[in-house]
């Protein structure tokens, strides 16, 4: 196993997933002023160090996404944020792509941009104790989009990323996400979410990127949230395993998805109905932000003092997914 595969599976295997707790200042802000909370330094600070010094950290979160304000910040007791994630076992991670913009010849698509500078940032990123990183490629579905142009151009920076940050000896998440947004048929979303994956691991092989040695983080395959077709959790992970199995390589240790603006439920019902169904090779765990942080959030609006309160639900949300990645997670159990 080379290092690189080691880093990958602690960060996936038996059961564990990722925490991505890596939300821009711009995304964190919406996310409190939606509960009512001052989005300041010291209030992202203390709601993401509330998560992170969770019991649940150990048993169930292989890994924790930060943004690059999160990994620079201390605790009150002047431990940095790294060092309060890897005591309880789990591996720093950091976002390294600096967020999408708009792509020139095609405006309503974006492109993912962060590559100026990025290999010395990454080393910064390194010293700061971070293991592994994130760059996340995001496309729209339309009957014309994503167009050849976006699907390409994302899939050549996701290789570059994921080149430089191996040469610097962290594990790349690779994330091209496809957004629910829409009115599309799941099989519209399992089409192109595959010509999507295919490309990027085309320009992955040509950039030869280590394959044992990343993640991928793909989106589910779901109707799109306008759409009349409801699906069923059953066809969900039928699909989704349908796109792994036609566009993964095997060398890649493992898949873990994105929650995608799913509920809580759902996205823990359709990953263990995958885990249920699996018929490939794959790790099939979680990387989720907010269907592992929707209902802390809510109760630490409430009393941001009551550490345990919030505590409780996010160690309960956690375990539920784990169990998802189990294949073991059941409605009863939401309950208990
Ligand atoms: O890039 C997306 C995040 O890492 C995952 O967030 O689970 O809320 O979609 P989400």
């Amino acid at each position: 196993m080379s290092e690189l595969n080691k880093i990958a599976m602690k960060l996936i295997s038996s059961g564990k997933g990722i925490l991505a707790a890596d939300e821009s200042n711009g995304t964190m802000t919406k996310r409190l002023e939606a509960v009512n909370i001052n989005s300041t330094s010291e209030n992202r600070l203390l709601f993401r160090e509330t998560l992170f010094s969770s019991e649940s950290m150990r048993e169930y979160i292989g890994g924790v996404i930060l943004y690059d304000e999160t990994i620079r910040q201390k605790t009150k007791s002047g431990k940095s944020i790294s060092d309060l994630i890897s005591s309880s076992g789990a591996l720093p991670g950091i976002k390294v792509d600096t967020g999408a913009k708009d792509l020139a010849n095609s405006h309503e698509e974006k492109i993912t941009e962060g590559l100026d500078g990025l290999r010395e940032r990454l080393k910064e990123y390194y010293d700061l104790g971070a293991r592994f990183t994130k760059w996340r490629g995001v496309y729209n579905i339309t009957e014309k989009y994503p167009s050849k142009l976006a699907i390409h151009s994302n899939a050549q920076a996701l290789a570059r990323y994921a080149a430089l940050v191996q040469e610097n000896n962290m594990v790349p998440i690779v994330e091209p996400e496809l957004l629910m947004d829409g009115d599309h048929s799941a099989e519209t979303c399992l089409i192109k979410t595959s010509e999507v994956i295919k490309k990027c691991f085309e320009e992955l092989i040509l950039h030869k990127v280590d394959l044992s040695g990343i993640i991928l983080k793909p989106n589910m395959i779901l109707s799109g949230n306008q759409s009349k077709e409801k699906i069923s959790s059953e066809e969900i992970s039928k699909k989704t395993l349908e796109c792994i199995n036609n566009s993964v390589p095997t060398e890649v240790p493992g898949i873990a998805f994105l929650s995608g603006g799913q509920s809580e439920i759902d996205a823990t019902e359709n990953l263990n109905l995958i885990n249920k169904n699996n018929n490939t090779k794959f790790i099939m765990t979680y990387s989720y932000g907010r269907a592992l942080q929707q209902g802390a959030l809510k109760v630490w609006s409430k009393n941001t003092k009551d550490v345990q309160a919030t505590q409780n639900i996010f160690n309960h949300r956690a375990k539920m997914c784990s169990l998802a990645a189990l294949g073991k997670w059941s409605k009863e159990l939401e309950n208990k």
